[in-house]
């Protein structure tokens, strides 16, 4: 080594003492991209990643407050972490905690009363200001907070740094516009925002020079996506001509946007995986009205025929929810035949929390806990006999 390349190595070294980072990640690929953007606005700045809490400076949770457990959960490993940094030997301090993602943005300065370990807190719009709000905590600032913004700057999109290697999600609609009734994402990320065609391009074009070949595309409504007159099929088709990517995919879709036209696309796009998230929700048309979400059963019942008839071998899978307020056992039926019907390939099953702020926490969450559990069973369990018929069938 030189001696101006050890006297680099030194100031290294000092540049990262208190800069080691540890981020937590939670809720859906939005935030796994998030902590990615985040990392990467980090590591400009001469932080370094670690993996264990016990080797952190600062640990940030990026978080989710789709329904109450999963806020829950943050609450307990904040404390969790903070614990096992306290009884590591030689640690000393405290590590700085930031409370970021969804809940951030839900909480606000609340977050400060709710759990006196947090030192930041940063709204999903805010990611930009995470660097600068460090360093007033490093200075000496006891507390920080950035919250509110409408829009995130879109230079936080041309990060240095992607965790996986061969697969990369690209998100290309911000926040939602849908409020479903029991829903807080348009609460807490904002009014729908579609990227630019052409940065959400340049982006998939970095990443494959970085050694990317599978790009999920990701929106709350993703197929919703606009630019100028340019639609999300548009879209598809440019992802699809750009060399190097060998596999793309997008989640969610939503019923209302969705179209044979979408699905003639996605049959005849060869790089596109033939794999369709279309949550439904409920099978009952008086609950989806409840619900805000803007299809009736019949309509959901023919996109699902129109898509497995235009692509062969598609993989459909869903979001149900039981135990929204006011369903009774008659929805819940209309719920286990729809999913006779449409047999799908996965489907995620939720349990109704109510959630502060929406329209859904006013009414009465009148389906009582044992019944919510009750129908989650069942529907597992027929979801669990349908996939096993589906394999007697291939095999
Ligand atoms: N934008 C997507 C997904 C949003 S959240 C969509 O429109 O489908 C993922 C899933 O969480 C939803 O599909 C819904 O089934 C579930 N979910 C959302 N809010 C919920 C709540 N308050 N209680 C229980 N499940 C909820
Ligand atoms: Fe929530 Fe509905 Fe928007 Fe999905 S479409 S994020 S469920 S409001
Ligand atoms: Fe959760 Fe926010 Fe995603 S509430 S589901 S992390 S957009």
């Amino acid at each position: 080594m030189s001696g101006k390349e050890k006297n680099d190595a030194k100031k290294g070294e000092k540049k990262h003492r208190g800069k080691r980072i540890l981020l937590r990640t939670f809720g859906c690929q939005m935030n796994d991209r998030d902590s990615e953007l985040v990392m990467g606005l980090l590591i400009q700045d001469g932080y370094e990643s670690v993996e264990r809490p016990e080797d952190a400076d600062i640990v940030l949770f990026v978080t989710c407050s789709v329904r109450q457990k999963a806020e829950d959960k943050v609450w307990s490993e904040i404390g969790r972490v903070v614990k096992s940094h306290e009884n590591s030997a030689g640690s000393g301090r405290k590590p700085i905690i930031g409370l970021l993602g969804c809940m951030a943005e839900e909480w606000k300065k609340e977050a400060f009363r709710k759990s006196s370990l947090i030192d930041l807190v940063v709204g999903p719009n805010d990611i930009h200001q995470i660097p600068r709000l460090l360093k007033k905590l490093e200075a000496g600032d006891e507390r920080t907070m950035a919250v509110g913004s409408s829009r995130r700057q879109s230079a936080v999109y041309n990060t240095e740094y992607i965790a996986g290697k061969s697969h990369c999600n690209v998100i290309i609609t911000e926040g939602c516009d849908n409020f479903c009734t029991y829903c807080i994402v348009p609460y807490v990320r904002g009014r729908e925002r579609s990227r630019k065609e052409q940065d959400i391009l340049a982006e998939i074009r970095e990443l494959v020079d970085k050694g990317v070949s599978e790009i999920t595309l990701l929106g709350q409504n993703v197929n919703s996506y606009r630019c100028g007159s340019n639609g999300f099929i548009s879209l598809l088709k440019k992802v699809n001509d750009v060399k190097g990517v060998e596999k793309f995919d997008f989640v969610t879709s939503h019923p209302k946007d969705a179209s044979e036209e979408l699905f003639k696309a996605m049959s005849a796009l060869d790089k596109c995986r033939k794999f369709l998230h279309l949550p439904v929700q409920s099978g009952s048309n008086r609950i989806l009205k409840r619900m805000n979400r803007g299809y009736v059963r019949e309509h959901y019942l023919e996109l699902a025929e129109a898509a497995r008839r235009n692509i062969p071998d598609l993989r459909m899978t869903t979001d149900v929810m039981v135990g929204f307020p006011g369903e009774t056992d008659r929805d819940f039926e209309d719920t286990l035949n729809l999913m006779r019907t449409v047999r799908f390939q996965g489907a995620y099953i939720f349990k109704y929390s109510p959630r502060p702020g929406t329209q859904a926490a006013q009414m009465e969450d009148d389906v009582p806990m044992a019944v919510k559990r009750q129908r989650n069973q069942v529907l597992l369990e027929l979801q669990k006999s349908l996939h096993a018929q589906q394999k007697e069938q291939r095999d």
